[in-house]
């Protein structure tokens, strides 16, 4: 391939990707671009030319290991002094960790944001030649398109339909790390989207820190699920799914389309974050209990098979022990069948953090046990109901070890099964005959 960034043959990158999908296909992009120049990837951050950490903020863990692995990275730019380290993600994108960065770790070569990736030949060139390089833009302009992709998948891919988020709830980071809510110009994601169908993909998830605001901002009568209609009518494509779906944005005909489009599965990720009233309010999540209990019934009712996840926040300040047994029994209730469950981060610069009844961390962990206890238990049983029956499942691969075919439900749970490997990229029915908690076993039809 052409290079017209003249680098010695055969320079490699390695990429550290933290966080979520959104971040997930970045890198994808950022890999496409890179290849694009010419940069192999390489797993191993010794024979690296170019070390690039995408990261998140939206918890203080994964922030601090940032900081911890690239110090350590000192040693090796001592001995290779023409190795690049970059930063870019959701860390960049806020004022004081920037400054940071640039204080702590004044070996990084390299830094830019969430909404100049596009930017990247021209920053490396610079970096490349001596420069310590540094673009975080604060918005994003218009949405850029036509940036190479490099898929880590040749089967399902990630496709963005939204970008950034405008529901300020008070504990998130994200609407300062993304802006504000951008949707995509439905007749690109189509396109999009018939492409890689050709090329063989049979599977799609459309990303959106909220998808069910997709439109909004466009001013157009399309809003989400009419946008799933169209994506329906892709041809070749077997499979759409979709995340993340904000429960206050949830209307009747986004139910309705899920239950009437054979594309669409069955899966609605819901996060709920909390269970008690006065604690939704804290997190200024637009919902109460009663409205997010309604509203999964409804869903229930018109897509009997779906199963429902959701992401839950242990601790938010001013959690009581009472409220935090409402959180309790809203997921006995729904009977999610699985959720993520986060001890609650206070990030700065958001509203929660400044919040006076913090938790104590002692209390948070003692409290996201008996959680996680508790969904465990959920999900066990909520696998048990699938034994016997007979489910569509997408063909995915061939385990290392056992050699078994392993694929996933249209609700997203993932099954082993003997079979060939012809199979991989196929849509077959299969039989559950065993049923663990994270995974289960079937037949061949
Ligand atoms: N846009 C998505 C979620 C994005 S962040 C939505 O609204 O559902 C993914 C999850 O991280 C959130 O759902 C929340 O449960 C969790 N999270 C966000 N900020 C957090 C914080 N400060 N502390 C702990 N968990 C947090
Ligand atoms: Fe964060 Fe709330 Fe936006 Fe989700 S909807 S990204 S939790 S502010
Ligand atoms: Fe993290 Fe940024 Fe996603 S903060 S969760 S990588 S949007």
């Amino acid at each position: 391939m052409l290079n017209p960034y003249h680098l010695q043959a055969q320079a490699t990158f390695y990429l550290k990707t933290m966080g979520c999908q959104m971040n997930e296909h970045d890198s994808e992009v950022i890999t496409g671009i890179l290849m694009s120049l010419g940069y192999v990837s390489t797993d191993s951050v010794d024979e690296a030319d170019l070390i690039l950490y995408n990261t998140c903020s939206v918890r203080e863990n994964p922030e601090r290991k940032v900081y911890g692995q690239i110090a350590r990275f000192r040693a090796l730019k001592a001995k290779k002094p023409n190795l690049i380290i970059g930063i870019c993600g959701c860390m960049t994108q806020q004022k004081e960790e920037l400054t940071a960065i640039l204080r702590k770790l004044p070996h990084v070569d390299l830094i830019f944001g969430t909404h100049n990736i596009h930017r990247l030949p021209e920053l490396l060139e610079r970096a490349t030649s001596g420069d310590r390089v540094v673009e975080v833009w604060d918005e994003g302009q218009e949405i850029i398109e036509e940036l190479p992709v490099r898929r880590s998948n040749t089967l399902k891919a990630f496709v963005n339909i939204i970008y950034g988020c405008t529901n300020f709830c008070t504990y998130c980071i994200v609407p300062y790390t993304r802006g504000k809510e951008r949707s995509r110009r439905p007749e690109l994601i189509y396109d999009e989207i018939c492409q890689l169908a050709q090329a063989g993909y049979k599977e799609i998830t459309l990303l959106g820190q909220n998808v069910n605001a997709y439109g909004r901002d466009l001013g157009l009568e399309n809003d989400f699920a009419q946008l799933l209609h169209e994506l329906n009518k892709v041809p070749d494509l077997s499979r759409i799914r979709f995340t993340t779906s904000h429960p206050k944005d949830m209307k009747d005909n986004l139910i309705t389309a899920i239950a009437s489009l054979d594309k669409v599965c069955e899966h609605l990720h819901l996060p709920v974050q909390a269970g008690s009233n006065h604690v939704l309010k804290a997190m200024n999540r637009g919902y109460s209990r009663e409205y997010y209990l309604d509203l999964v019934a409804r869903i229930k009712k018109a897509v009997p098979t779906i199963s429902l996840t959701t992401d839950l926040i242990v601790g938010f300040p001013g959690e009581s022990d009472e409220d935090f047994q409402e959180t309790l029994s809203l997921v006995e209730e729904v009977g999610f069948s699985s959720s993520f469950t986060f001890l609650y981060s206070p990030r700065k610069g958001t509203p929660a953090a400044k919040m006076t009844a913090q938790v104590p961390e002692d209390i948070k962990k003692e409290r996201i046990y008996r959680l996680i206890a508790l969904q465990n238990d959920l999900s066990a049983k909520h696998m048990q109901t699938l034994l016997g029956q007979r489910l569509e499942v997408l063909v995915d691969g061939v385990a290392e070890q056992s050699g078994d075919l392993t694929g996933r439900t249209r609700t997203n749970k993932q099954v082993l099964f003997s079979g060939s490997s012809d199979l991989v990229g196929q849509t077959v029915n299969v039989i559950i005959k065993m049923a663990q908690t994270w995974i289960l076993r079937g037949e061949l039809v």
